[in-house]
């Protein structure tokens, strides 16, 4: 083990309680075997460093322990996720202790590995154990169906087709599966150097297909001529739009500056810089609302993230049952706000990344009971589970969690 990774462990998972963005990892100086070290540890360290605080309690209650814990949670990841043999693992660890004057750490600590459950028996200790106010043990309650495992298997790999000759120029090999129709979507087995040069060419773009089923979602509504959307950044859903109705006006707007000069790179990657007529403004819609009106609105609201929990890990760090109350606060504002913009028998489509009825049906209920001139509308998407107001993706192996619920104003 690099002695780097723990240090970069107790960083962000003690410390900053981030997961590093692609810049930050870029600058980090790792090899690719030391990249996926630190991601996949990170990715698992809510369940690492369970099992560390219910074996070596007083490890994990101190904090001058935290880099002893810290190359802890790397050799048991090496053990338990990437299944390397207990002779390197334990090699690896004597290093990496030595090198942190931890040698008194050496015999409990293999001991510790020695004796270490299953990933799933952990798992399911993990899940028995989650405490109120953490926001799976509140996912679980509202939904048991829920997968506990999902949220930290590795993400599906979703290409959106932007450009119909791509699919000649993805290697077959590459393609576990293709959506059907009105979706023009690829799971792939990985990445490689030829789908990259596709994407920075915009033929394909990167999105899941729980965030592509928003074409589903309006598939029926008749081409709008004005389309805002409200939360627009970094303009994944608002570039699938723009392709699908490809003569509509389009107002994006967003309250982050650095998300929305995101959003003008993509679009222009997306159409190539032969740029689509958008109007792009910064706007805090939990303030005030826009002097325009719109046959159709999307409000990605911010959210809890609960559905992509395994493409940002350190929202089980950071976010409890509290988070979910003060985010729907904004949602409500924002969804209020947008939908004075929308013209009699406009649509609006609300929509979420979050796993929580706080986020999603309550949000609408509310809403709806505010607003006695929108109703819902009846949609169908060819996934996800029906609720009160709209329908609930549920994360599995195949897509991530999303909410999606149609309104209409009479
Ligand atoms: C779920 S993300 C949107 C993702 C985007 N629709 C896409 O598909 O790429 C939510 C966005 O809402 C923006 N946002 C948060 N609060 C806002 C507010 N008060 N007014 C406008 N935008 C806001 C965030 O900056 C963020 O970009």
């Amino acid at each position: 083990m690099n002695f780097k990774i723990p240090l970069l462990i107790k960083k962000y998972f003690f410390t900053q309680k981030h997961i590093p963005n692609l810049k930050e990892l870029g600058s980090l100086g790792l090899k690719k075997e030391e990249k996926r070290q630190l991601l996949v540890t990170l990715r698992y360290a809510f369940i690492l460093f369970h099992v560390i605080a219910e074996k070596m309690h007083k490890l994990s209650k101190k904090t001058s322990c935290q880099l002893a814990c810290s190359i802890l949670m790397v050799s048991t990841q090496e053990l338990l996720i990437h299944k390397q043999p207990f002779y390197h693992v334990s090699q690896d660890l004597k290093t990496t202790l030595l090198q942190a004057r931890l040698q008194w750490l050496l015999k409990p600590a293999l001991a510790f590995l020695k004796d270490l459950p299953s990933l799933d028996l952990i798992l399911q200790n993990v899940q028995k154990t989650l405490s109120d106010e953490n926001v799976l043990h509140h996912l679980l309650q509202e939904t048991p169906s829920l997968d506990f495992k999902v949220f930290f298997s590795h993400p599906p790999l979703w290409l959106r087709i932007d450009n119909p000759d791509a699919l000649r120029m993805i290697h077959s090999e590459l393609i576990i599966q293709e959506s059907a129709s009105p979706l023009n979507a690829v799971l792939l087995k990985y990445s490689t150097p030829e789908t990259e040069t596709l994407f920075q060419r915009g033929y394909i773009s990167y999105q899941d297909i729980a965030s592509q089923s928003l074409i589903e979602a309006i598939d029926k509504i008749e081409q709008p001529i004005h389309v805002i959307d409200a939360c627009a950044a970094p303009g994944g859903k608002a570039t699938a739009l723009m392709k699908r109705w490809s003569t509509s006006h389009f107002t994006l707007t967003d309250n982050d500056e650095i998300r929305l000069d995101g959003m003008n790179a993509n679009i222009n990657r997306v159409f190539q810089n032969n740029s689509h007529e958008a109007k792009i403004l910064n706007h805090d819609w939990t303030t005030a609302t826009l002097d325009e009106k719109a046959d159709f609105i999307l409000v990605d609201a911010p959210c809890s993230g609960t559905g992509v929990i395994r493409r940002h890990p350190d929202i089980l760090w950071n976010k409890t049952v509290v988070d979910l109350i003060k985010s729907s606060n904004i949602q409500k504002k924002i969804l209020q706000n947008a939908s004075s913009c929308l013209k009699s028998r406009g649509y609006l489509l609300y929509s979420t990344c979050s796993l929580s009825s706080i986020e999603n049906d309550e949000v609408v209920k509310d809403f709806l009971s505010n607003n006695l001139d929108f109703k819902t509308e009846p949609f169908t998407l060819s996934r996800g589970v029906r609720t009160s107001y709209g329908i609930q993706i549920i994360p599995s192996n195949e897509q991530d969690g999303l909410y999606y619920c149609l309104l209409r104003k009479n």
